[in-house]
């Protein structure tokens, strides 16, 4: 081989070492995963405070037992799911060989109940396992958090139930911890929506961001307006009636998960137009009203800003809304206000004559925003927007929330610091949209970004108030929700919970697998982090077999054949390319 041509093959086979080697080290044979695998029953989100001992304890399913010192329906139902989450394994036995755990006492300092849960609830708790069992909280939303540790704690062993004996005291770091939905690109139906409450509260998530409206469908019914979703829902199946809606609020609130719904305005309102078109700006072209030009505008969209019927119609619906929704917080939406339409429309041109704003279209955007809101504070509420009206200079009232959502990944840091330091409050979405799909899958940079690292004074950090994932449905449905959310959704959770010096994402690799497959024996279909299995919860298993959580999953390939099964079809296509130009360009 001449040295020339064999300086050439040094492309292939740095190719060969990066572009296809990369992907191998999910099979850890040649890479392994650095992170530490942690004990059975380790916690997720990590807990402020863990203190971890030897000592084990078993658990006797038919003995053990529940105990307050509150009369509270949220406990009460509390220890009905868990008994079943805890003890939900087949194929029980009882050692003898260790002291048993007799129950779990629960004592809440307030003695009070709580109807709803809110920003300002208190989920501190601790939990002391010894050779009895103390959980502690001031409120009940404390205690449903504490509940969901000790629940994660006892594990599986061959059939026989253990708990190491630890003591845990335990605080979010942040108050908000929300996950985004839409329900309107693709209408998700209610027991998958209470599937993902309940994969919310084994996360310890608190807010569920139902984005319930949009341009495609209109499946919210409304009592008020009941032609909105008669005319703007997909069809009559795909519906939220006020029945649906009062029960997910409620099975929310049975897990201390907050609901706030978005009813998203100016733009993104196609679908009410169907019903009234009266609502919607008229868009002109080629001097003519209601005239498309696409990629620009339709013929009709927008709310039209300056007409009091759009105002009177609102002013109607949102007191609807927000006697509907118990929480203190609506979400308002306000993104994406495209002005096309507005700047075609001769009747708007005039408007802003006569208001005085020339042609600048954001001062019509501000003048939509502060009456719309203005009429929502009048309701008693207070209020969460997208980021754009602030962005825009709208002023909205000093308590508003704004969620930042542009940046992406990498450039979300300016949007923060610049709403931050206006002194409004924020919550961090931009890092967490799971509905971008990558290989290999992004949890790690999920996992990765946190919300106050960005340059700003002390005062704008403090008014962080969290985060929340994002799910737009334009390509997901119920088929795929939960995969597509879970364990993605974990990543930010922990990250929102936990400790900031809760980071290393390698350790916390095998502890979300440990997760990912808690979930999946709780029914929830998570997808897959790591190589091997997960006990034996995937789908498909014979359903009278014993279901063991095993511990030790192997996470490399046994042999060859197992390993080239495991090579995605794009590798396998690299590997051949690369292979037959070193064959060429090295004869
Ligand atoms: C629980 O106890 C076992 C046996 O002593 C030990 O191997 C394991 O690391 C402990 N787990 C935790 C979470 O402390
Ligand atoms: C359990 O109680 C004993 C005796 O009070 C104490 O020494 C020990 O530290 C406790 N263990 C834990 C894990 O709290
Ligand atoms: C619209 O409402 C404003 C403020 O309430 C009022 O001054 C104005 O006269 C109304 N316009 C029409 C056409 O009703
Ligand atoms: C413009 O306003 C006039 C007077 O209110 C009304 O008759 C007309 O229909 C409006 N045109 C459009 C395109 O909205
Ligand atoms: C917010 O606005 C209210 C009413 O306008 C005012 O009383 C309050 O002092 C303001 N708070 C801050 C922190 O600026
Ligand atoms: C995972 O953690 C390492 C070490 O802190 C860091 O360099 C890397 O960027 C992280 N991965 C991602 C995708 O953020
Ligand atoms: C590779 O491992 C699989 C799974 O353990 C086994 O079924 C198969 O026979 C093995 N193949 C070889 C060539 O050893």
């Amino acid at each position: 081989m001449e040295p020339f041509k064999c300086h050439s093959c040094l492309v292939p086979i740095f190719l060969v070492i990066v572009g296809c080697h990369g992907y191998i080290n999910y099979l850890a044979i040649r890479l392994p995963l650095q992170g530490e695998r942690p004990p059975p029953g380790s916690p997720w989100p990590q807990p402020k405070q863990w203190q971890q001992s030897p000592d084990l304890l078993t658990i006797d399913p038919i003995k053990f037992q529940f105990t307050s010192d509150t009369d509270c329906d949220i406990i009460t139902k509390a220890f009905e799911r868990y008994h079943s989450l805890i003890f939900g394994y087949k194929g029980l036995w009882v050692a003898e060989d260790k002291p048993t755990l007799p129950g779990l006492e629960v004592v809440i300092s307030s003695k009070t109940c709580g109807k709803y849960p809110s920003l300002s609830m208190d989920e501190s708790y601790s939990l002391v396992i010894n050779n009895t069992a103390t959980l502690t909280a001031t409120e009940v939303w404390g205690f449903l958090r504490g509940l969901e540790t000790f629940s994660q704690l006892v594990y599986d062993n061959q059939g026989e139930l253990l708990i190491n004996k630890t003591s845990i005291t335990d605080v979010p770091r942040f108050p908000y911890r929300g996950s985004h939905l839409d329900t309107a690109r693709h209408y998700i139906p209610i027991p998958v929506l209470k599937q993902n409450l309940d994969a919310m509260s084994y996360n310890k998530l608190n807010v569920f961001h139902w984005h319930i409206v949009d341009d495609q469908s209109f499946p919210f019914v409304s009592k008020t307006f009941p032609k909105l979703s008669e005319k703007g829902a997909y069809s009559k199946l795909h519906l939220y009636t006020p029945e649906a809606v009062a029960d997910i609020i409620e099975y929310a609130r049975l897990r201390g998960i907050r609901v706030i719904p978005e009813f998203d305005t100016p733009g993104h309102t196609a679908s009410w137009g169907i019903a009234y078109q009266e609502l919607l700006t008229t868009c002109w072209a080629n001097g003519k009203p209601g005239v498309a030009i696409y990629n620009k505008h339709a013929e009709h969209e927008i709310l039209d800003p300056t007409k009091n019927f759009t105002y009177e119609f609102l002013g109607q619906f949102f007191k609807e809304v927000s006697e509907v929704f118990p929480d203190e917080y609506l979400h308002m939406g306000m993104d994406e206000g495209y002005y096309y339409c507005w700047f075609s429309n001769p009747n708007i041109t005039e408007f802003m004559t006569e208001q005085g704003f020339g042609k600048d279209y954001f001062k019509l955007e501000q003048y939509y925003s502060e009456r719309v809101l203005g009429m929502i504070s009048d309701l008693d509420k207070k209020y969460i927007i997208w980021q754009d009206p602030v962005e825009n200079g709208a002023q909205v009232r000093n308590d508003s929330i704004v969620t930042i959502w542009k940046g992406g990944y990498s450039d979300w840091r300016r949007y923060m610091e610049s709403v931050s330091s206006k002194g409004y409050y924020t919550i961090l979405s931009s890092c967490w949209y799971l509905n971008y799909l990558t290989y290999p899958p992004a949890w790690r940079q999920f996992y990765s970004c946190d919300p106050l690292d960005f340059t700003g004074s002390q005062a704008a950090k403090d008014r962080v108030l969290g985060g929340q994932t994002c799910l737009w449905a334009e390509f997901v449905d119920g088929t795929n929700l939960l995969t597509r959310m879970w364990p993605s959704a974990s990543a930010a959770a922990e990250r929102l919970w936990s400790p900031a010096e809760v980071r290393d994402n390698d350790t916390a690799y095998f502890r979300l697998d440990q997760q990912r497959c808690r979930m999946l024996r709780r029914g929830i279909p998570t997808e897959p982090l790591l190589g091997g299995y997960c006990g034996d919860y995937e789908w498909g298993f014979e359903k009278d077999e014993p279901q063991l959580e095993s511990t030790e999953r192997p996470t490399t390939c046994i042999n060859t054949s197992t390993c080239l099964l495991s090579i995605s079809h794009y590798q396998l296509l690299c590997v051949v390319l690369v292979l037959s130009y070193l064959l060429n360009s090295c004869k």
